[in-house]
């Protein structure tokens, strides 16, 4: 085995507020509701709940295991499991991959949860109050024509993950998510009982959950299919690293489900706190990225208190965002402490800056780079941030499923009980080997298909 005497998580409890931290983030508070906003509602809600069941948990529940069989980083654990298990040392690469999609993901993630502290600090100094729409969006379009302010708020973002990074696995990313998570939690239930009294909430309730099956196409397949992984931060060897941090004794799967139950419900809490609001003011739903910084801006403007739950709104986006960060930075870190022999602190500083780099290349593309496009198509953020989610992440996704298909015997996920040994095993084994690969590559090769056309 890797490094036995690697810190663990206190308990379970812990661990699965970790993983959640990970799993809910920007993914399920911006990019859910604007997502099922523009693919019609509640076709894209009962396809993203039935990818995230029976391709995205199975999973989830590869990555940490591999990670708890290997008990080191990413890339030490890929090689001690290829080894035992006869099996070629490339797998190796497997990790590399993870951790260059974790840089890149948090290059851009940085940027995008900078906006959600400015634009905390805009709710709480009533920016918005009174304002009517063309000057909301016109303090959007301003906003991202600022490079020095995008610029410092992706710092401050940075800075207080590394800050909490630089803690380590138990005084750091543990204590900071065992309160962050049920602080999330605690204020998304407010603000959706706030929202559910300013009368569009059945309008909101029909728009998320009518069962309409009939509205479902190849798109929506697609895109619900992508979104359940990237909400549940598998593909990135993220959970694997989180993994390698589990006393050996405790159950995977049953973590698993409680993260993947928070993730969702996070997920549609969330469109629930944001619709009703959308629908009372008469707005549209499909309004896209937008629909976080400049539709929702629209609706606090009018609203009684409007920057008091404005500042709630945006809180809890940093939040989320945060709690996934570090889900990112912790992996890089812990590869800078193993490989590169240096110590947490030189590790956090080193991630922290190479970060920042990124993130100031993203956040140009908004302003002074916007004219640069690759190939004429894409600015640098909208590449960063494709290229990581729709084609790195689902590679692999791929590759750790194969692998984990290779290597995780009945005994591991299922000790003594031959109930589940005999019956859930093989139906586990046959989506993480079939199943989920094809699955991902046919979204793959659609998105690849979408980006290239
Ligand atoms: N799950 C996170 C979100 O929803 C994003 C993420 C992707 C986290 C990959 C870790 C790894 O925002």
């Amino acid at each position: 085995m890797g490094t036995l005497h690697r810190e663990k998580w206190s308990s379970l409890l812990s661990f699965i507020w970790v993983a959640a931290g990970a799993a809910v983030g920007l993914g399920n508070i911006w990019k859910f509701p604007y997502m099922a906003g523009s693919h019609g509602g509640s076709a894209f809600v009962l396809m993203y709940l039935f990818f995230v069941l029976i391709v995205a948990i199975p999973v989830m529940i590869a990555e940490i295991m591999l990670g708890k069989l290997g008990q080191s980083d990413a890339v030490s654990s890929f090689v001690y499991l290829a080894k035992i298990n006869n099996l070629s040392q490339r797998w190796r690469y497997t990790g590399y991959l993870g951790y260059l999609t974790l840089f890149l993901v948090f290059c851009f993630y940085s940027v995008v949860a900078g906006f959600s502290i400015a634009y905390f600090f805009f709710a709480v100094s009533n920016v918005f109050g009174g304002k009517n729409p063309m000057e909301i969006q016109s303090i959007w379009v301003d906003f991202l024509a600022q490079p020095g302010f995008l610029i410092g708020c992706a710092f401050l973002f940075i800075f207080c993950t590394m800050g909490i990074v630089y803690f380590g696995i138990k005084k750091g990313i543990e204590r900071a998510c065992s309160w962050m998570m049920p602080a999330l939690l605690l204020v998304l239930a407010v603000l959706v009982v706030d929202s559910s009294l300013s009368g569009g909430f059945f309008d909101a309730l029909n728009f998320l959950f009518s069962f309409e099956p009939e509205k479902i196409e190849p798109q929506i397949v697609i895109s619900s299919l992508g979104h359940a992984f990237f909400t549940l931060a598998v593909g990135a060897c993220a959970m694997m690293v989180y993994g390698s941090h589990l006393p050996m004794r405790v159950s995977v799967t049953q973590a698993v489900l409680v993260v993947a139950l928070l993730d969702v419900v996070v997920a549609l809490l969330s469109g629930m706190a944001i619709f009703p609001l959308i629908f009372s003011f008469d707005l549209s739903p499909s309004q896209g990225p937008g629909l976080m910084f400049v539709s929702l801006p629209m609706v606090f403007s009018k609203m009684a208190f409007g920057w008091f739950w404005g500042s709630l709104f945006f809180l809890l986006l940093f939040f989320a965002a945060l709690s996934s960060s570090l889900s990112f930075a912790e992996p890089l870190v812990d590869l800078c402490i193993s490989k590169g022999g240096v110590r947490r602190s030189t590790a956090s500083y080193l991630v922290g800056c190479a970060t920042l780099m990124g993130s100031i290349v993203c956040a140009l593309s908004f302003n002074i780079w916007s004219g640069f496009k690759f190939f004429s198509r894409w600015n640098i953020f909208d590449f960063v941030a494709d290229l990581s989610t729709n084609f790195l992440l689902p590679l692999g996704g791929i590759i750790i499923s194969l692998f984990a298909g290779l290597v995780i015997k009945p005994e591991h996920l299922f000790g003594n009980n031959t109930w589940k040994r005999k019956i859930f095993f093989p139906v586990w084994r046959m989506v993480i080997m079939i199943i989920a690969p094809l699955a991902i590559l046919i979204v793959m090769v659609n998105s690849l298909k979408d980006m290239l056309v």
